[in-house]
C-alpha cells in the first residue's frame, strides 16, 4: 500500500499561482531581449495556448519520442501535460509570443518528495539565449521553497544536448535511475541542501 502523502507534498501542491509566483522573476532580458514568465495551472491556460505549447512540445520531442521505448502517444502525452497536478512556467517574448515553457508536479518518487520536471521546451529561434538555465533556476528556487528533496527529470539517452544542458546545470543520474545499458532513457537529479529549504 503507498505511504499517506507528506504534509510537505500536500502543502506543495495545494500551493496557488500567487504562492508559486513568489519564487520566479516576472520579466528578464537575456542577451539583450526582454523575456516574460508567469506560473499557470493546467486549468489557467486557454484552448488556444494549450495548442501553442502542445505544437512546441510536439515539434521538439515527436520524432525522438517515437522510435524510443517511451513512445510517442499524443492522447496520452496531452493528457499528462494536461493533468490537474501539473504546474506551468510560460514564457512569453516582447511580442507575447509563447517561446518556451517548463511542466513539473511535485511528486513522490521512491519515497521522496521531489519536484519532477516533466517537461522543459525552447523553441528553436530562443535556444542559447538563456531562457532553459532560467527555467531551471526558478524549478530549483521553486523546489527549495517547497522543502522537496531534488529535482528530478527522465531524459532520453539518444538526447544528448539536453543531456550536457542538464549536466552543465548539476543534475547527476539518480541512484534509481536503471542500470541495464540498454535502457534507453536515463533519470537525472539535483538534490536541494536542507540549508537552503525555504529561501
Ligand atoms: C535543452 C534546451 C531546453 C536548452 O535550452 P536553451 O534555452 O537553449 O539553453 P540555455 O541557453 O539556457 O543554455 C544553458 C547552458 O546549457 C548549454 N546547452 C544548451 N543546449 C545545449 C546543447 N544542445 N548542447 C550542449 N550544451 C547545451 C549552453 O551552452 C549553456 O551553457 P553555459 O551556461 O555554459 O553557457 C533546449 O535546447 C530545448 O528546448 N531542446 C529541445 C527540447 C528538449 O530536448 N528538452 C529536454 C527534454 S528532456
Amino acid at each position: 500500500m503507498p505511504r499517506p502523502l507528506s504534509d510537505r507534498i500536500r502543502a506543495a501542491r495545494a500551493a496557488t499561482v500567487e504562492q508559486l509566483t513568489e519564487s520566479i522573476v516576472l520579466t528578464v532580458t537575456l542577451d539583450s531581449k526582454l523575456f516574460h514568465f508567469n506560473v499557470a495551472f493546467a486549468s489557467d491556460i486557454s484552448k488556444d495556448e494549450r495548442e501553442i505549447v502542445w505544437r512546441l512540445l510536439n515539434g521538439n520531442m515527436r520524432d525522438m519520442s517515437k522510435n524510443s521505448s517511451l513512445g510517442w502517444l499524443p492522447i496520452k502525452k496531452k493528457k499528462e501535460l494536461f493533468h490537474s497536478q501539473s504546474r506551468f512556467i510560460i514564457v512569453r517574448d516582447d511580442a507575447a509570443d509563447i517561446v518556451a515553457f517548463t511542466m513539473f508536479r511535485f511528486d513522490v518518487e521512491d519515497d521522496g518528495d521531489v519536484l519532477y520536471c516533466y517537461e522543459v521546451q525552447v523553441a528553436g529561434e530562443s535556444r542559447g539565449f538563456g531562457l532553459g538555465k532560467q527555467l531551471m533556476d526558478f524549478l530549483a528556487s521553486i523546489g527549495k521553497k517547497w522543502r522537496m528533496e531534488c529535482l528530478m527529470l527522465t531524459v532520453l539517452k539518444v538526447n544528448k544536448g539536453a543531456i550536457r544542458f542538464y549536466k552543465s546545470y548539476g543534475l547527476q543520474v539518480d541512484e534509481y535511475s536503471p542500470d541495464d545499458p540498454d535502457c534507453d532513457y536515463e533519470i537525472l537529479s539535483l538534490p536541494f541542501s536542507e540549508t537552503d529549504s525555504g529561501s
